[in-house]
């Protein structure tokens, strides 16, 4: 069932321009830029004041994207909150909010938790699942269901980008609704949608690159990765996919953060990876990466094609196709994927079921 692939995991990432595919197939129209989720009753959300995305793990990642997406496109407050946190705060939920839980499994019992507590203040849920029928699906008002398909590894990769595509579509489902955007942006941003799929098959290419790159580093001990902005959520899933998988100790940061404490880690043992996509914060990244070697870090750095300055830096580079800043959280999540995949199979590790994990937290 692994089709010829070695590991779940290798195969699951190389599904990920059929999951996205899936994922919005039938929820739009690129002639009229109509955006459609028949399984959402908008009447019963169009009152909403605020989103709180509810989520765990690799999904929590998926939610800080998101918030991204809807507060710029739809330009509605969102608050992002890890469920085991939510669920014991106190949180303000009412009426007026839209809960968005997020989970690939359904059952991860913090997000359920989170879900039923807000039911309670009166909330109306929306939720982003991959398990149809799933107790998350079953208790939401409206699913969006990512179709991924089955993700067998422990370690989530097709579910994470088909989550993020469903939110940057729901984004601009949002906008749409509510007058947030032009029918022409929405179209140019559907235009660049369906050319996502190919472009991550381009970045699918460099995967023996990358495995080569990860040889250089299986024996560090520590990482830290970088990115601003969309790709700030990426830098937390790189680091936390290399944790899980190859047990190399990682910490992800906001680039911007350096100063203010981690930069004092940089030396040649500590190999920092950026996510450094053309966007409107590459001349930041830029400088972070100046910062990095100017302390004898070693810097592997994704790049989009025909960058200069960024690649000029960095020891390692991997490069990605143009697409706008948007998007440019799944090229990157590609590649940290692969990184952290090549890393853990090099090291001859269990990828698949890694230790002390299962694959849907049922438990607190
Ligand atoms: O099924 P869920 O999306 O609710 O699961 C949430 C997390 O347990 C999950 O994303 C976990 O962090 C993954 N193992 C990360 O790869």
């Amino acid at each position: 069932e692994k089709a010829g692939y070695k590991h779940f995991m290798l195969k699951e990432i190389y599904e990920q321009p059929r999951g996205i595919i899936d994922t919005i197939r039938e929820k739009y129209s690129l002639e009229d830029g109509e955006i459609y989720f028949g399984e959402i009753d908008f009447e019963k959300i169009k009152d909403i004041k605020k989103i709180t995305i509810v989520a765990c793990g690799t999904s929590w990642h998926a939610g800080l994207v998101g918030k991204f997406y809807i507060e710029n496109l739809a330009k509605i407050p969102v608050e992002v909150d890890i469920a085991s946190e939510f669920r014991y705060r106190n949180p303000i939920i009412d009426e007026e909010t839209l809960l968005l839980p997020i989970s690939q499994s359904g059952e991860t019992a913090d997000t359920i938790a989170a879900l039923r507590l807000s039911r309670k203040s009166g909330a109306k849920v929306v939720s982003i699942c991959n398990v149809v029928g799933s107790t998350i699906a079953r208790e939401s008002d409206g699913v969006i269901y990512t179709h991924a398909g089955p993700e067998i590894g422990v370690a989530s990769t097709k579910a994470f980008t088909t989550q993020l595509v469903s939110l940057f579509l729901f984004a601009l489902f949002l906008a749409q609704k509510r007058n947030k955007l032009s029918n022409d942006a929405i179209k140019n941003y559907l235009g660049e949608l369906i050319r996502l799929p190919e472009k991550i098959e381009a970045v699918l290419k460099h995967d023996s690159y990358i495995e080569k790159i990860a040889r250089d580093f299986i024996h560090y001990k520590n990482f830290l990765y970088l990115g601003r902005h969309y790709n700030y959520p990426i830098a937390l899933e790189g680091a936390l996919k290399l944790k899980e998988i190859s047990y190399i100790h990682a910490e992800g940061y906001p680039a911007g953060e350096m100063k203010h404490g981690p930069i004092a880690l940089i030396d040649k043992d500590m190999p920092v990876f950026v996510l450094g996509t053309k966007s409107e914060v590459y001349d930041k990244i830029l400088s972070n990466v100046e910062e990095v070697k100017a302390r004898s870090g070693i810097v592997i750095s994704t790049v989009t094609e025909g960058d200069v300055d960024i690649r000029g830096k960095s020891d390692y580079v991997v490069e990605v196709p143009h697409c706008i800043n948007e998007l440019t959280p799944f090229l990157n999540s590609v590649v940290i994927q692969l990184f952290a995949y090549h890393c853990a199979n090099l090291l001859g590790l269990d990828v698949d079921q890694p230790r002390n994990l299962a694959k849907s937290v049922t438990v607190e």
